[in-house]
């Protein structure tokens, strides 16, 4: 090759440096676009608000800035709908040009969401859909969820119930991942334990018609009966129980998001319930304090499950962003920080598992008045099993 020739290679690969340097720059030093998907319509719009609220917080606190940068959100609800949800998310990525993915509540959204972040390379935060999946088969460099797992809340309870001495248990939930996944886990733990779930129950999501299906509990007569419902529909199946006189006779039990933020609504129906859950009402964790006070005084409102994973999801962005200085690109190195990172969570400080789901604690709640009270520490540090992740 010639001396000129080798000139020119040279010139046009530092012109190509110089056009390229300001874009990668402006990307770790402009703004950040968050992409809030969440439902703000149907049975989950209560969850989706307290996700954002608790989000907003956290990044009100650090001055609207993580890592120097200024956070700019962009607003898509998701209907909670699993067939909408390709579509939303590839506007957010392709129209908005998000650079960080923040959601949502349903399961089979989430699944959807996991899909295009993986092909994408976009960061994702989950700060609530459960679906095993997500850190299981779908697990990646990019996405992190700041909840939970299906499994863990039921396989606590599946230990919980057959302690209490329970042995033949129905079990009832919508027919989607959240529900098929929550049983699955409450059922791995309590058969284990010598106890038989006698019957597995199930209606479309997000129907609210139980009558049939409480008749069937009433004729089978179990021990007692294990159940997922959240948000609009918990508030109906715990009102419905008490109505069908079931509450009495056949005790009922769930994952806690049967009676967290639906306490108002549901009044004494729920009193005395028992539930697994990451979070409780009166937990006596610093964190805990503070973030309550400042939760009601901005928002009126006391802060419930959903509250503190939408600000555990920014503080893990804070997290990532502060150890790569604001540079999203740099994927290994946020993935590091969140792998060694203690979150400081109002639910109690939690880890971050291989596959980028919480280790934490799983507390057993009772219902007293309008409040989740804590009963004990149900399953300390549980860690999803992560089945089928290859990171
Ligand atoms: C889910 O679909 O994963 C889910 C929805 C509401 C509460 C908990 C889990």
């Amino acid at each position: 090759m010639s001396n000129a020739f080798k000139k020119i290679i040279l010139q046009s690969t530092l012109l190509a440096a110089a056009v390229l340097l300001p874009a990668v720059h402006a990307q770790s030093t402009g703004k950040i676009k968050v992409g809030l998907m969440l439902p703000y319509t149907g049975t989950f719009a209560s969850l989706g608000n307290a996700i954002e609220n608790g989000f907003r917080l956290y990044v009100n606190e650090q001055g609207g800035k993580l890592a120097g940068r200024e956070i700019e959100y962009v607003k898509v609800d998701d209907e909670s709908d699993p067939s909408k949800a390709t579509d939303n998310v590839n506007k957010l990525i392709k129209r908005d040009a998000v650079d960080v993915l923040v959601g949502s509540v349903h399961s089979g959204v989430a699944m959807a969401m996991a899909k295009v972040a993986k092909e994408t390379g976009t960061l994702l935060i989950v700060p609530n859909a459960g679906a095993d999946a997500v850190t299981g088969p779908m697990c990646a460099q990019n996405i992190f969820r700041s909840s939970f797992s299906n499994w863990q809340p039921g396989y606590a309870m599946g230990e919980v119930m057959a302690k209490k001495g329970h042995k033949n248990v129905v079990t009832i939930t919508w027919k989607y991942a959240a529900g098929d996944e929550s049983v699955r886990g409450f059922k791995e733990a309590f058969e284990k334990s010598g106890g038989k779930v006698v019957k597995e129950l199930s209606l479309p999501f997000p129907n609210v018609e139980f009558q049939a299906l409480l008749t069937e509990i009433a004729t089978t007569k179990p021990d007692a009966v294990y159940t997922f419902f959240a948000g609009g529909g918990a508030v109906k199946f715990v009102k419905d129980y008490a109505a069908a006189g079931l509450k009495k006779s056949i005790p009922l039990y769930g994952a806690g998001f049967l009676t967290d933020g639906t306490l108002e609504a549901q009044g004494a129906d729920a009193e005395g319930l028992f539930t697994t859950l990451h979070y409780a009402d009166s937990l006596s964790v610093a964190k805990d304090k503070t973030f309550r006070l400042s939760y009601a005084k901005a928002f009126k409102l006391q802060p419930d499950v959903y509250a503190v994973q939408g600000y555990d999801a920014a503080q893990m962005l804070s997290v990532g962003l502060n150890a790569v200085k604001g540079d999203l690109n740099n994927k290994a190195e946020f993935a590091a920080a969140l792998g060694k990172a203690k979150i400081d969570s109002p639910r109690g400080a939690f880890t971050i598992s291989k596959s980028h789901n919480p280790v934490q604690d799983i507390y057993l709640r009772q219902v007293v008045g309008k409040e989740n009270k804590l009963v004990g520490v149900a399953s300390k540090s549980l860690t999803d099993p992560g089945r089928g992740c290859r990171m």
